[in-house]
């Protein structure tokens, strides 16, 4: 039998016995992962026999060399992309890097990062996707921007990237489908949280991209898929391994995700803060996370001795936006669509902030309308919320802390409702020490075996 370009014959295991070895703590073979993955795809495989062996895998994990087999089954599902023909004048090959992020609240690192790694001559292929859930999409903020259109063929990814260096664009249906029938399965069998799964999911797609490069954002906290630090370093290690098993370059910056990034949260409100990042200013935390990921990916496509930094401050990042968001129908200088309503949230007593949750802003995005529910809801664009202090700061009782937007005002008391216990101020005012960002990182030399 063939299934989307996989080869298997349908009597060469069975599924129950695979079920039963995983169960039982065993290994899958190279053959078996192969198999299971294509019978799946296929439909010969059922999604009651996939969720078993997926929670026999979340409960007793995967080794290594497993995870690479399953990673490899999925990109063979799918098409793999091509980034060789990228050539300078002298006809050298141009090497390529991507970032990924496991997602967070006000993540809006993409949309700085592509422009300001482009901007030093690097080709950027960003395939991003949309987002679901309290953390946000790429995609749907880029809709924000007049005009803009996150759906480009190969042809025109390719030209772009040869063009203008810097493309953000939809993730095609063609990488991994298998991953996208096992995703939705894992969604509704709770089944989601299994490191191997996880990272196979998310390199499958990237290895598949093609890409020379790779650097990834694996957060940690509460506004983050892995809540401990822990678990964010296992799933970067996992992450890493696979990428330099595939022969891609691949590191991993582990950051904080306790606390919002940046002073927005929502669509139109994180382009706008981009776009300031991008001027040269921003808020700190944006602009030290956008550059040490700038630096991690120019370092691994063999560009060293550069400052990042200085392109934010020179312009040329924001030349390279310019052009990338024109090059996709974009207009960079069309106003952004403001939200109908507003309403501010006042601090209630005096000190110095300590904590801010970042689900909590998460949440009270998505409800205000930034995110959505279910992958067919639309998302509106100047939905979010602005944050008016971070910890760290010290805030006087009545002044504005957060300002909620949205286009429908019966979303506000729900949203209201999510930030209640959001915020941690010491009225003491003692100096406070907020966590480093950037906590740790991972490279293909601090993996053990
Ligand atoms: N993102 C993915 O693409 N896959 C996962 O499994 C989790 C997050």
């Amino acid at each position: 039998m063939t299934a989307a370009g996989m080869t298997y014959d349908r009597s060469a295991h069975d599924a129950v016995e695979l079920i039963r070895l995983k169960r039982d703590h065993g290994r899958l073979s190279q053959d078996q992962i192969q198999w299971i993955i294509a019978a799946y795809t296929d439909g010969f495989v059922g999604d009651e026999q996939m969720s078993a062996l997926a929670m026999a895998i979340l409960l007793n994990g995967m080794t290594r060399q497993e995870i690479g087999h399953w990673t490899a089954a999925m990109i063979a599902s799918g098409e793999r992309m091509d980034f060789s023909s990228l050539r300078t004048p002298e006809g050298t090959r141009r090497l390529t890097a991507d970032k990924h992020s496991t997602g967070g609240v006000g993540d809006k690192i993409t949309l700085p990062l592509a422009p300001l790694v482009a901007s030093f001559g690097v080709p950027v292929p960003q395939l991003s996707g949309r987002g679901l859930g309290h953390t946000g999409g790429t995609l749907d903020k880029l809709e924000a921007i007049a005009g803009w259109q996150a759906d480009l063929s190969n042809e025109a990814l390719l030209r772009q990237l040869d063009e203008v260096n810097a493309v953000i664009c939809a993730a095609g249906p063609g990488l991994a489908p298998a991953d996208k029938k096992l995703y939705a399965l894992r969604d509704v069998t709770g089944t989601v949280e299994a490191i191997p799964l996880i990272a196979s999911s998310i390199m499958s797609k990237k290895i598949a991209e093609g890409t020379d490069a790779l650097v990834l954002d694996v957060k940690a906290g509460s506004g983050a898929f892995m809540k401990s630090r822990a678990e964010a370093e296992e799933l970067a290690r996992t992450m890493v391994a696979l990428g330099t098993d595939a022969g891609v370059k691949t590191s991993a910056l582990l950051t904080d995700m306790d606390t919002p990034l940046g002073l927005t949260a929502g669509n139109a409100i994180e382009i706008e803060e981009s776009v300031e990042v991008l001027a040269g200013g921003g808020p700190g935390d944006v602009v030290e996370l956008t550059v040490a990921l700038a630096q991690e990916m120019l370092t691994a496509v063999g560009i060293t001795g550069v400052d990042p930094a200085e392109n934010l401050r020179n312009g040329r990042a924001m030349d390279s936006w310019r052009r990338m968001i024109s090059a996709q129908s974009g207009d960079p200088d069309a106003a952004l669509p403001q939200a109908v309503h507003s309403h501010t949230i006042h601090a209630g007593v005096s000190g110095t902030v300590t904590r801010m949750d970042a689900m909590a802003v998460g949440l009270a995005a998505w409800r205000l309308g930034a995110g959505r529910a279910r992958k067919q809801d639309s998302v509106q664009a100047g939905a979010g919320v602005r944050m008016h202090a971070k910890p760290g700061d010290r805030i006087t009782e009545g002044q504005p802390l957060f300002t909620l937007l949205t286009d429908d005002e019966h979303r506000i008391a729900r949203a209201q409702q999510s930030l209640e216990r959001a915020v941690d101020v010491d009225v003491e005012s003692g100096p406070h020490e907020t966590p480093d960002l950037v906590f740790g990182r991972i490279s293909a030399a601090d993996l053990t075996d």
